[in-house]
């Protein structure tokens, strides 16, 4: 290959790309080339005016925000919820946008799981997921008097980048009652079958959910569908909401009705709300799992962001360029990178993938922080892997050929020496 064409397949690709667009509506950090929206979303522009807005509301109407704000405060959660359902299949009543990731865990298995039912009395997990899970798991079950080391079962990962099916199904044992995985895998960036998981799991009497913080915003989800009996995710990464933005929840239709595991005031019937009755009145739907005031400057930037993923076209098309960004990466990597020594964890098909690739390689921690001041911004995640998340709606083409060939001309130039290689630091 010769060592313009990439540069010219990646303008050719830019110009025919119809999210292209959507790029000047976002606050892009200067000279630099920002791989990380996997981790945290930049700000875009309709995000800061939703934000600026309620804030505005706030300084010149005080208490009346809550009623006579355009839009209401008391209608903005609901708002986002209502914006949220399309991108995961789901019907508005299913989904609530409160709380943060570990906390809507809580609540969901607060409301789900029922440590008196005999015989099924645990929880399935993995070694993979976000550590905060496997707490909450813990922590949970202790609460409600069963010991983590019986109750709790952590499916193994064979090479510590990905889950295997036939591991998975291997824990789903009669004495299970409720099994929680990751949509794509934090680290990994691997993909895991939401349906196929949910059918085996149904088959062998099994409540399952999945922690979507990693595939909201990057890969559609068709939760009624699939009958998934719950999910939970932060709107920070690829949603572009904000740091500790709202997060989300899902509780399929046949769970409603259920009493909240965590009961609070504003998962009262909104009618009811403020009439402070001795006894807890749901609200219809999974909005009987709020519990306390919704987080308006959180949910205002968060329904800021949806407005333009919906106007975008959606979980749809974020799906179709995204896949064609981390398509394009591994090309390159393939062809400017093979003899550096990186190896992509990240399964290779569409199937397989989330939205973002990772490289291990022994000297990531040091490569990272090379990439960094070569204007690039990746993610490291310890103890050994590079991760490169291209954004749908503000990630060029251009740009992921950039970031490799300045990847190949750190390790071309051994540059990445010259850093510290603390493991545990992220650059
Ligand atoms: C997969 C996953 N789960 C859970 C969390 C924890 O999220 P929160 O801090 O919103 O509870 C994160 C945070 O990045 C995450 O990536």
């Amino acid at each position: 290959m010769s060592a313009c064409a990439p540069a010219l397949s990646a303008a050719a690709l830019d110009r025919a790309d119809p999210l292209a667009p959507w790029r000047d509506e976002f606050f892009l950090p200067s000279g630099r080339i920002y791989l990380d929206g996997n981790s945290l979303g930049l700000l875009s522009r309709p995000a800061e005016a939703a934000l600026l807005r309620v804030v505005e509301q706030w300084r010149t109407l005080g208490i009346d925000g809550w009623t006579g704000a355009d839009p209401a405060w008391l209608t903005l959660a609901d708002r986002a919820a209502a914006a949220l359902a399309p991108l995961v299949g789901a019907e508005p009543q299913s989904i609530a946008a409160t709380g943060q990731t570990t906390a809507n865990l809580h609540q969901l298995l607060a409301t789900l799981f029922e440590p008196a039912r005999p015989g099924r009395r645990t929880l399935v997990g993995d070694t993979l997921n976000f550590a905060s899970d496997a707490y909450a798991l813990q922590s949970h079950l202790r609460q409600r008097g069963l010991d983590p080391a019986q109750h709790l079962r952590l499916i193994p990962s064979r090479n510590g980048r990905v889950l295997r099916l036939d591991d998975i199904l291997a824990a789903f044992t009669d004495d299970v009652q409720l099994a929680v995985l990751p949509a794509v895998v934090f680290t990994s960036g691997q993909l895991l079958d939401v349906a196929t998981l949910t059918r085996k799991a149904h088959e062998r009497g099994i409540l399952i959910g999945f922690d979507c913080s990693h595939s909201i915003g990057a890969v559609p989800h068709a939760f009624d569908r699939d009958g998934v009996d719950f999910a939970f995710w932060c709107t920070y990464k690829w949603l572009n909401a904000g740091p500790g933005a709202a997060g989300g929840l899902y509780l399929n239709s046949k769970h409603h009705g259920r009493a909240p595991g965590l009961a609070g005031w504003w998962g009262v019937r909104p009618d009811r709300r403020f009439a402070m009755a001795p006894q807890h009145e749901p609200a219809d739907g999974a909005a009987a799992l709020h519990i306390g005031t919704p987080p308006i400057l959180a949910l205002a930037p968060l329904l800021g962001s949806l407005e333009l993923i919906a106007a975008a076209g959606g979980a749809a098309a974020l799906r179709e360029k995204s896949l064609a960004l981390t398509d394009f990466l591994l090309a390159r990597i393939e062809a400017e990178l093979g003899s550096f020594g990186f190896t992509v964890s990240t399964p290779r098909g569409h199937l397989a993938r989330g939205g973002h690739l990772a490289l291990a390689h022994p000297d990531a921690a040091r490569i990272c922080r090379a990439l960094k001041a070569a204007g690039v911004v990746p993610d490291f995640r310890g103890p050994d892997l590079i991760r490169l998340a291209p954004s749908p709606l503000y990630t060029r083409f251009a740009d992921c050929a950039d970031a490799i060939s300045r990847l190949r001309q750190i390790m071309e130039k051994r540059d990445y020496e010259a850093w510290a290689s603390e493991p545990g630091l992220v650059p």
